[in-house]
């Protein structure tokens, strides 16, 4: 095998979130880190070499963006997606929530209404409150094994709620699926109808699985373009989230111009080299360890679904259809949240993201990241499979 996914490489003592701000968030730093979303795998051997060659060249003074940054974004949109965009669509961001945090800033004024579908990545709530926005929900409907978008809900809150934009996760963190183009469209034309304009976060959305494709919004339909502001990165594709790498596409004109010059005017499109060189050498060439990665965490999933379905029948594990992030339904433990919550970092030493952070909705559910190797994840199952037994005895 190429590379070598099954490989421990210990973080701790590098600066890495996950590990060296457990006690920070944990209030202990001895559970196994399985919760913010980055992997533990090595980069690309691609986008390494390319940025140490560069950083050989020990002077890192102010650089020119590469003719080639945005052809890469361009290329890799049609290749992986088929989705076609111009390079004047696209504008450079230092992440997607910073890229959501401009929108807001310059699409709306404060006290506007703005639409989220709780459970979902739980900083959309805290932009929008913490930039004196209000925020709108509309909760995604749990039907078996998985959930659905409430359309009629959405546009009963369009329409009594006159939110001025919505938040879309696509694909869902954290429940992990990728919205249909028939859901998209909907969504598209409602927002249409009822003046709303749509963030679509599209981060997760170069990491399928199971072979299906991502649908980006603005792919779906001219309402969806008309509409849509779309997010995407080579961040959690490529495990490079630290590089601040990402950038928006917005194709109607008409939202675009303005707020691009305006993104100009205040510099916060102008990327750091580090972020053009990384993004150029995961695009042009990190696909084959992108499609080892995703195999791998499939391989993942699938190891989490059968020790749960033969050893953990209280734990029910939502199947994701893209990303490394696993919601787990621990409903079946009979325990409230707070003994949940207990169970897994007190338990079984297990830093997991608790669900209710995702919102209310999110109450009796963990999200397990499994973007680690399989001994880490498996090892973690067990550990938590004697913490169960343990409270049963
Ligand atoms: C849906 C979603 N959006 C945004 C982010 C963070 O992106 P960034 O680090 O580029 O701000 C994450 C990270 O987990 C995420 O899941």
């Amino acid at each position: 095998m190429k590379y070598d996914f099954d490989k421990i490489i210990d973080r701790r003592g590098t600066g890495a979130l996950k590990t060296d701000a457990l006690k920070e968030f944990f209030g202990r730093d001895d559970e196994t880190p399985l919760w913010v979303a980055d992997m533990d795998f090595e980069v690309a051997p691609e986008i390494a070499e390319a940025l140490e060659r560069r950083m050989a060249h020990h002077i890192y003074g102010y650089a020119v963006v590469p003719e080639g940054y945005k052809m890469s974004i361009v290329d890799w949109l049609r290749n992986r997606h088929g989705w076609e965009v111009e390079p004047s669509e696209i504008a450079y961001v230092n992440g997607v929530v910073r890229g959501i945090a401009f929108v807001l800033q310059y699409f709306t004024t404060k006290g506007d209404k703005v639409l989220i579908q709780p459970p979902v990545y739980h900083p959309f709530r805290r932009l929008i409150e913490g930039n004196g926005r209000v925020c709108v929900t509309s909760p995604l409907r749990a039907v078996e094994g998985g959930y659905e978008m409430d359309l009629e809900d959405l546009e009963r809150k369009f329409a009594e709620e006159r939110p001025a934009m919505m938040i879309l996760c696509n694909p869902h963190n954290p429940v992990g699926i990728q919205w249909s183009r028939e859901t998209l469209a909907a969504v598209a034309s409602l927002a249409y109808k009822y003046g709303v304009k749509v963030i679509s976060d599209e981060i997760h959305g170069d990491l399928m699985l199971w072979g299906t494709p991502h649908v980006p919004y603005l792919s779906v339909s001219p309402e969806a373009e008309a509409t849509g502001i779309l997010l995407g990165a080579p961040s959690k594709t490529f495990n490079i989230p630290g590089l601040a790498s990402s950038w928006i596409v917005v194709k109607d004109k008409g939202l675009r111009e303005g707020f691009y010059e305006w993104m100009e005017t205040n510099e916060f499109s102008a990327p750091t080299f580090v972020a053009t060189l990384a993004t150029e050498a995961a695009y042009r060439n990190g696909e084959p360890w992108l499609d080892a990665a995703t195999s791998y965490i499939e391989g993942n999933i699938r190891a989490v679904e059968q020790y749960c379905a033969e050893c953990l029948p209280e734990i029910r594990p939502v199947r994701p259809g893209a990303s490394f992030l696993i919601w787990l339904d621990c409903r079946p433990t009979g325990m409230c949240h707070e003994e949940i919550v207990k169970l897994f970092l007190d338990g079984a030493h297990l830093a997991l993201n608790d669900g209710s952070i995702f919102g209310e909705e999110g109450r009796g559910y963990m999200r397990l990241n499994v973007g680690s190797p399989r001994s880490v994840i498996l090892d973690a199952l067990a550990r938590l499979r004697k913490a169960l037994d343990a409270c049963h005895n």
